[in-house]
């Protein structure tokens, strides 16, 4: 048995044992990834007050999102092609995700369908809507979302143009794919990997089978993905998804404070601050920096997530300390189910659990629910403690 102590344990496995195009896809940003490193950087550099002699027999971390139970403030963000990194990936992430009590967010651009996560799953999963020009296809993942009795839509709003990730070029993992005699000596040192996925019966878009007549290739199903990215999409779809979606409705990839005031006022249930993890547009601010003023311009209509570089559980901590209400993590989910599927998911989850109750207990909190600025070493003026 491995020993994993931290992300960066799942990380290096994870670099091991999936070909370099896949692992890459998911660790690398867009163009020259500052806002990638920003949101790291700006995390780490947030100071914990350490607090000391406080009770602290009674600790939790069990938290309610949107009206549910979660065991604590993390959920599994939605992912791209998860199911390249590990056979059936949608699926394990979503049993390691049920079986530790928090939601599990299905991306559009799965590999196992809807219905297949569906079908392993006993608790509802959380299904994440990329707006596509058919309308037909749009009103149609709807509908299976309902059929699949998924408890929250998510519609994405940062990825109507896509931002170039250079190193998914050179890799060649390019729409369509193209294989390189770099990447196909790659993959025969991965045979455990080859053998899992290639040899798997999932291998391409599970939520587009049956969209293009004869395709059953990554290639021209990407194709189509790329020509159907509807920009024209407004706030006015809001109202459009209400009508056909009586569900929880999040809206993903909030940024400014312009928007963060439109969202609440469009009637979404929460709202994510995100920028892609990164992987979209480069230079903006890193999420934990915009966070504090969302939240305010959120003004309490709806609930705050966050995303963004979260990476151990004193990243929760923080910014549970600015206002979100959970945060979500991609990358983190990704590296733990590419180093050893759901195990490796469900170690992630433990390794952020035991590090968001031990930082609570030494920032002298006991409860999850009841975090806030205190525990944060910030200036007077931003602190809002009382003086
Ligand atoms: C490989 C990869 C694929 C992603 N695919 C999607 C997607 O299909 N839909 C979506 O809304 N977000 C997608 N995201 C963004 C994540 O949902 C999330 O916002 C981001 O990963 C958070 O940052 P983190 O990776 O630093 O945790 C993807 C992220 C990664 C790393």
């Amino acid at each position: 048995m491995r020993i994993y102590t931290s992300i960066a344990d799942l990380r290096r496995r994870a670099q091991q044992r999936v070909p370099r195009a896949i692992f890459e896809y998911a660790d690398r940003g867009s163009y020259d990834e500052l806002t990638l490193r920003r949101n790291r950087a700006a995390l780490e550099a947030l100071e914990l007050r350490q607090r000391v002699m406080i009770d602290l027999t009674q600790r939790s971390t069990a938290t309610t999102v949107l009206g549910q139970p979660w065991s604590m403030p993390v959920a599994i963000a939605p992912t791209g092609l998860t199911g390249l990194f590990h056979r059936d990936g949608e699926i394990q992430g979503a049993l390691a995700a049920e079986a530790f009590g928090v939601p599990f967010a299905l991306s559009t651009m799965s590999i196992c369908s809807i219905e297949d996560v569906r079908a392993a799953v006993t608790q509802p999963f959380w299904f994440q809507l990329y707006m596509m020009k058919d309308r037909g296809f749009n009103e149609e993942m709807v509908a299976r979302a309902r059929a699949a009795q998924c408890s929250a839509l998510i519609l994405t709003v940062d990825l109507v143009v896509q931002g170039l990730r250079r190193r998914d070029v050179h890799n060649g993992l390019t729409i369509p794919p193209r294989f390189t005699l770099a990447n196909l000596l790659d993959i025969m040192t991965r045979p455990r990997w080859a053998l899992g996925v290639l040899c798997g019966k999932r291998r391409s878009f599970g939520n587009l089978a049956g969209r293009i007549e004869a395709s059953s290739g990554l290639g021209t199903l990407s194709q189509w993905i790329a020509s159907q990215s509807d920009a024209s999409i407004t706030w006015k779809e809001i109202d459009w998804l209400r009508a056909r979606w009586p569900g929880k409705l999040i809206v993903k990839g909030i940024l400014d404070v312009e928007d963060a005031k439109l969202a609440a006022a469009a009637g979404v249930d929460a709202m994510i601050v995100s920028n892609h993890g990164g992987r979209q547009l480069d230079g903006a601010p890193a999420t934990i920096s915009v966070l504090p003023e969302v939240v305010e311009a959120a003004a309490g209509r709806c609930e705050v997530l966050f995303d963004g570089g979260v990476q151990c559980g004193q990243d929760v901590l923080k910014a549970l300390a600015l206002g979100a209400r959970a945060c979500l993590v991609g990358k983190s989910f990704l590296y733990g189910l590419a180093a050893d599927g759901r195990r490796g998911v469900t170690r992630m989850l433990e390794i952020l659990r035991a590090e968001l109750e031990v930082s609570m207990a030494l920032t002298g909190c006991t409860d999850v629910r009841h975090i806030d600025r205190r525990v944060l070493r910030l200036p007077s003026h931003l602190s809002g403690s009382p003086s």
